[in-house]
């Protein structure tokens, strides 16, 4: 054992597990495939918590198989699925062992929906079960995965995926996940899970709406053992919800984690009004900041996240009582993370070199995700940051994961996307000034690991790059005379020991 190795926690806190050792360091859940499963893998073996992103993952799977899934690794993780007819037609239909030819177009997931189909249902059950099986393949470390709670669509599935690969954590953020321990329960006897899930624009009356999970109609020629269940730690930004979820969440809270707004990609909108400053991104004020000894008194363990990528922050954040810390841009451009090779290294240019007039800051863009929350923008040149480029793009909702649900006047379900073609939106009762630099945030975060699609129209899907305040200081983590670094050298720096 390392030293690192021997770096955990040991806490006794009711109502925890007496004497439950826990992470010190989580790697936050990156998405869409930045926390890849080698990324997660590195920081498990390194006895902190590797969570792989739960998002996308029915998009990622089949991609990568559309690519010849170069190295075997999702065929190696498919093998491993308990239901191998499904595993066989899902080869046949996305498998292609020459790869894509240049510029070829991916073939594409059902879309998410309230009542998806039994192909979507299958694809996103896999694509989580592959993601955590190779991130827990080969040593005994823990591993987690995220999910946002505005993706009602396609959690349970997603979530039950990773509950077959024997998943240790769930994370939650990005909305109230008040019924995910209760889903969690469910899962664990393999019976059915329901969410009620909020339309957007609800009237008073509205109908309630649930969406279902049945392993049972998914996977009808199995009989599954019972799951283990995993922990579940919810991501918040107030002490207010972190109150009203200790108290009136269905199932077990095992934690959570207290994210702030300097964090990277989604950020929790500010309370009250929105203001914004003279560049345009929204104003925080000390009632956005979480009231940490509300949270400590809930009995709970915590982390803090947003901007504690070093070790006095690490430090500073046990002061308050939390166990420890969640840091995402750090680990976000190492080697290990999804994002390719080109935008981690054009990245690592701008920001890492000292001096360089171009080390702008991050924006933080109140617009460009199509849900209401200010999303994380580190400005690079060649992405739809540079406002020609994103003007460039034809509007086209093609994956569908952050689609608004909501009712027309006859009541009837309607899917729309403020990112979507603008006359689209307005025939569904959008609004044309929620359409205004919105951006598509789902093809922009697959490019961003390079599996952007290429359009029919020839249009290849530009990346977008999130990344949080702490960006500036990524220097920190590489080593004199290189350009590069691993998650090993992240989790060193944080615990202190270089
Ligand atoms: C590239 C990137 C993508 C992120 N995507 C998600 C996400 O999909 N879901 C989520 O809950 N948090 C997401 N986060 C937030 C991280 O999980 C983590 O909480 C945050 O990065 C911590 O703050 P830091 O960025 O200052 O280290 C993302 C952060 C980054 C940098």
């Amino acid at each position: 054992m390392n030293e690192l190795q021997i770096k955990f926690a040991s806490i006794s806190l009711e109502p925890m597990e007496n004497k439950s050792k826990l992470p010190i360091i989580i790697q936050g859940g990156m998405g869409v495939g930045v926390s890849s499963w080698q990324l997660a893998s590195s920081v498990s073996q390194l006895n902190q918590l590797g969570v792989v992103s739960g998002t996308g993952l029915n998009t990622v799977l089949i991609r990568n198989l559309q690519d010849g899934d170069q190295g075997g690794q999702m065929r190696r993780a498919l093998a491993h699925f308990p239901d191998q007819a499904v595993v066989k037609s899902i080869l046949q239909t996305y498998f292609n062992p020459e790869g894509r030819k240049k510029n070829g177009t991916y073939k594409l997931s059902p879309l998410p929906s309230l009542a998806p189909n039994t192909l979507f249902q299958h694809l996103s059950v896999l694509g989580s079960f592959v993601e955590v099986f190779l991130a827990k393949e080969g040593h005994s470390g823990i591993v987690g995965i995220n999910f946002l709670e505005k993706l009602q669509t396609s959690n349970l599935s997603g979530i039950y995926g990773a509950m077959l690969a024997k998943v240790d954590y769930i994370l939650m953020g990005a909305g109230i996940p008040r019924e995910i321990p209760g889903v969690i329960d469910h899962f664990t006897k393999n019976e059915a899970a329901s969410l009620r899930v909020t339309l957007s624009e609800a009237r008073s009356g509205s109908p309630e709406i649930l969406t279902t999970f049945n392993p049972q109609h998914v996977f009808p020629d199995l009989t599954f053992p019972a799951l283990k269940k995993p922990k579940f730690l919810a991501i918040i930004s107030s002490s207010t919800l972190a109150t009203h979820l200790a108290r009136k969440t269905v199932g077990t809270i095992d934690g959570f984690v207290v994210e702030a707004s300097s964090a990277g990609g989604h950020n929790a909108p500010p309370r009250g009004v929105l203001r914004l400053n003279e560049k345009g991104e929204p104003i925080y004020g000390e009632k956005d900041h979480a009231d940490l000894n509300t949270i400590k008194a809930l009995g709970l363990p915590f982390w803090l996240a947003g901007s504690f990528g070093s070790h006095e922050k690490l430090l500073e954040a046990q002061a308050t009582g939390a166990v420890g810390i969640q840091v995402g841009t750090a680990f976000a451009f190492c080697e290990e993370s999804g994002i390719s090779e080109k935008w981690k290294k054009a990245t690592i240019a701008k920001w890492a070199t000292p001096n360089e007039p171009s080390h702008d800051l991050v924006f933080t863009d109140p617009s460009a995700s199509p849900t209401d929350f200010p999303f994380k923008v580190a400005p690079l040149v060649g992405t739809l940051s540079d406002p020609q480029l994103y003007t460039e793009r034809p509007r086209k909702c093609d994956l569908g994961y952050l689609r608004q649900i909501t009712a027309d006047a006859t009541g009837k379900i309607v899917y729309r996307c403020p990112s979507e073609p603008i006359h689209g939106y307005l025939k569904k009762g959008g609004k044309e000034e929620d359409t205004k630099d919105r951006k598509c945030l789902c093809n922009a975060l697959m490019a961003n690991i390079g599996i952007g699609q290429t359009q029919a129209n020839d249009y290849h899907e530009l990346p977008l790059i999130t990344a949080g305040d702490d960006l500036i200081h990524i220097q920190k983590y590489i080593k004199p005379n290189h350009h590069s670094y691993r998650a090993q050298d992240v989790i060193s720096y944080l615990l202190g020991d270089r």
